[in-house]
C-alpha cells in the first residue's frame, strides 16, 4: 500500500520516462539523417531501455493498485547541431532524471515507504551507468572534434551497442 502522494509522484516520473523514450527515438532519426547509422542504433537502444523504465513504473504502480494518469505528450525537439550536441543534451536530460529519482527516494524515506525505496534502488544504480556512458561519449567526441574520420570511428563504436532486456523486465519492445 502506497500513499496517494507517493503514487502521484511515481506517476509523474513514469511519464518522464516515456518522454525520455520518445526524446531518444527522435534523436535516433536525427542521427540517421546525419548519416550516423551507429549513433542512430545507440539512440534506438536507449529508446528501448527507456520503454523498459517506463513499464517498470507502470507495473509497480498497477501492482500497488494505482490507476495511472497520462497527460498529452509535448512536442519534442528534432533539430540538433551535431552528435556532440545530442550527447550533451542527453547527459543534461539524464542529470534531470537522476535528480528526480533522488527526490522520489527522499520522499519514500520520509514516508517510511520501504517497498518504494527498494523499487527505486534499481534506478539509482542505472542512472550511474547512464550518466557515465554519456560522459564517455562526450569526452571522445570532444577529442575528435565532432567531425571527419574520428566521428566515423565513434559511430562504429556506437553501432556495437546491443539492447539487453533486464532480468524480469516487464516488456521487451
Ligand atoms: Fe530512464 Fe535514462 O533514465
Amino acid at each position: 500500500m502506497i500513499s496517494k502522494k507517493m503514487s502521484d509522484s511515481l506517476n509523474t516520473h513514469m511519464n518522464l520516462e516515456l518522454f525520455s523514450a520518445h526524446l531518444y527515438l527522435v534523436m535516433s532519426s536525427c542521427a540517421n539523417e546525419m548519416g550516423l547509422k551507429g549513433a542512430a542504433n545507440w539512440f534506438f537502444v536507449q529508446y528501448r531501455e527507456e520503454m523498459i523504465h517506463f513499464m517498470k513504473f507502470y507495473t509497480y504502480l498497477t501492482d500497488q493498485g494505482a490507476v495511472i494518469a497520462m497527460p498529452a505528450s509535448k512536442a519534442l525537439p528534432n533539430k540538433y547541431k551535431s552528435l556532440l550536441d545530442m550527447m550533451q543534451k542527453t547527459l543534461a536530460h539524464e542529470n534531470l532524471i537522476t535528480a528526480c529519482i533522488n527526490e522520489l527516494t527522499e520522499q519514500a524515506v520520509q514516508e517510511k515507504d520501504h517497498a518504494t525505496q527498494i523499487f527505486l534502488q534499481w534506478f539509482i544504480t542505472e542512472q550511474i551507468e547512464e550518466e557515465n556512458n554519456d560522459r564517455d561519449l562526450i569526452a571522445k567526441l570532444k577529442l575528435v572534434g565532432d567531425t571527419g574520420h574520428g566521428i566515423l570511428m565513434i559511430d562504429s563504436e556506437m553501432a556495437q551497442r546491443v539492447f539487453v532486456a533486464p532480468v524480469g523486465s516487464p516488456l521487451a519492445v
